[in-house]
């Protein structure tokens, strides 16, 4: 038996240049991005102390599939789930398996699925049961972080602008911006350039064009910033042990210079509430 590649498939790569997408990829992406916040909003409920992050996992997987789309992160550079479930001082690519959400977890669910060939990314944190109240403050600051930083995408603001928005409130709360992961340029591509880091100076870095589409994701520590990776080769935690959060949209930078958020929940969930002391 012999096997032939179809001439007419053709890949996308990263190359390293920003690409400049078009009316197309923003109708693309509105899909993806949807879908990404929806299969979010469906977990809320099940994010409750017991269950099982496997369970949480197979639930993800079949509401992308059933739609007819794909969970990009399965078989993803080997990673064999369709979410990441990164609770307390793990900072991201938590992976799920045969163990269970307790009370007062606070967790990141991180998404990622393709439609038509379209990227969307997005990531909330979830209280489980009731949380502590520094547990709470830290989520807080994490989306706040996240807020600004989309903020500070305007017509010639630079990516070191939204690193430096995030990083000085960050900072200025005590709290800390993992230097080891970024956020990233997607689309046809799920890991694209730019790299999106979520610290920086004013004025430095890419100056932002409209087309340009890109995730903001940061990861905000109650401690210090260093990060070390598990032996399992995914998971990542915090080297003091300290409580870490995240927070992801996909965006694209429109015509006028200002940002689409393609990863809103439709159902403005998409800062579930949390319960705390
Ligand atoms: N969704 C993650 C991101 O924000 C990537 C996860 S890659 C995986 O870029 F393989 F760990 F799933
Ligand atoms: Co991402
Ligand atoms: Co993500």
């Amino acid at each position: 038996m012999t096997y032939s590649v179809d001439e007419d498939i053709e890949f996308e790569t990263r190359t390293g240049e920003i690409k400049i997408h078009g009316a197309e990829g923003f109708e693309g992406m509105r899909k993806a991005g949807l879908l990404a916040a929806q299969c979010l909003d469906m977990l809320i409920p099940h994010v409750v102390p017991g269950v099982l992050t496997s369970h949480l996992d197979d639930l993800a997987r079949e509401f992308i599939l059933e739609r007819g789309a794909l969970p990009a992160c399965l078989f993803y550079k080997g990673y064999g789930h369709t979410v990441c479930i990164s609770r307390n001082h793990v900072v991201c690519h938590g992976i799920p398996g045969d163990w269970a959400l307790r009370e007062g977890d606070v967790v990141n669910i991180d998404v990622t699925v393709i439609v038509d060939g379209w990227h969307g990314d997005t990531s909330r944190m979830y209280g489980v049961g009731k949380v502590s109240a520094r547990a709470r403050r830290l989520v807080d600051i994490t989306y706040e972080g996240l807020r600004l930083g989309l903020d500070a995408i305007k017509p010639g603001a630079t990516l070191g602008d939204v690193g430096h928005a995030i990083q000085k409130y960050v900072e200025g709360q005590r709290c800390s911006v993992v230097r080891d992961f970024c956020g990233h340029g997607l689309g046809r591509v799920f890991h694209d350039s730019p790299n999106v880091l979520h610290f920086g100076r004013p004025g430095t870095g890419p100056v932002l064009k409209p087309g340009m589409f890109f995730t903001v994701e940061p990861m905000v520590n109650l401690g210090k910033p260093q990060v070390k990776v598990l032996s399992d080769g995914w998971t990542a935690v915090t080297r003091d042990k300290s409580l870490s959060a995240q927070c992801e949209h996909s965006c694209g930078v429109k015509d006028d210079g200002t940002i689409e958020i393609f990863t809103a929940s439709p159902t403005d969930q998409f800062k579930p509430e949390i319960l705390a002391d």
